[in-house]
C-alpha cells in the first residue's frame, strides 16, 4: 500500500504521551516506531526478536541483564544506535528523550514477559497509528 511521506518532526509533535510507541512506517513485516520517553520502563524481554533503537534527541539508557544476572547499563545520546538482542532482559530509562525503533509488527512494547507491575504511564501496546 502506498503512503505519502511522513515528516519525523511533525510525527514527533503529533502526540505527547510517554512510553507510547507510534508507528510512522511499515516495511515488509517490520514497524518503524517513534516514542517520547522519560522515567523508567519495566524489565522485560522479547523472546523472538532483537530491538533496534536510535536516539533522535536527549539521553536514553538501557539497563540489561546477562544470563548470569549481571546488570549493565548502555547510555545512548542523540544519534546513537543500539540493538538489544532477543531474549535479553532489559529496562529502558531516561531523563527525557525521543527515540526511533525497528521491530517486527505486533511486537509488544513490554515484551513477552515482564517483571513486576507495569509502571503507571508505560503503555503496553503494539504501537499506535499516527493520525
Ligand atoms: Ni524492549
Amino acid at each position: 500500500m502506498e503512503k505519502g511521506p511522513v515528516n519525523l518532526s511533525d510525527a514527533l509533535s503529533s502526540f505527547e504521551a510517554l512510553w507510547s510507541p507510534h508507528i510512522i512506517a511499515q516495511m515488509n513485516d517490520y514497524d518503524v516506531r517513534i516514542a517520547h520517553v522519560e522515567g523508567e520502563h519495566v524489565w522485560h524481554a522479547h523472546r523472538d526478536t532483537d530491538e533496534f533503537f536510535l536516539v533522535l534527541e536527549g539521553e536514553f539508557n538501557i539497563a540489561m541483564r546477562d544470563d548470569g544476572g549481571e546488570e549493565r547499563i548502555v547510555k545512548l545520546l542523540e544519534g546513537d544506535t543500539y540493538v538489544v538482542p532477543k531474549g535479553i532482559s532489559h529496562r529502558p530509562f531516561s531523563p527525557g528523550a525521543s527515540i526511533l525503533m525497528f521491530e517486527p509488527t505486533g511486537t509488544l512494547s513490554t515484551g513477552d514477559s515482564q517483571e513486576g507491575p507495569i509502571p503507571e504511564g508505560v503503555d503496553k501496546t503494539t504501537g499506535h497509528k499516527i493520525n
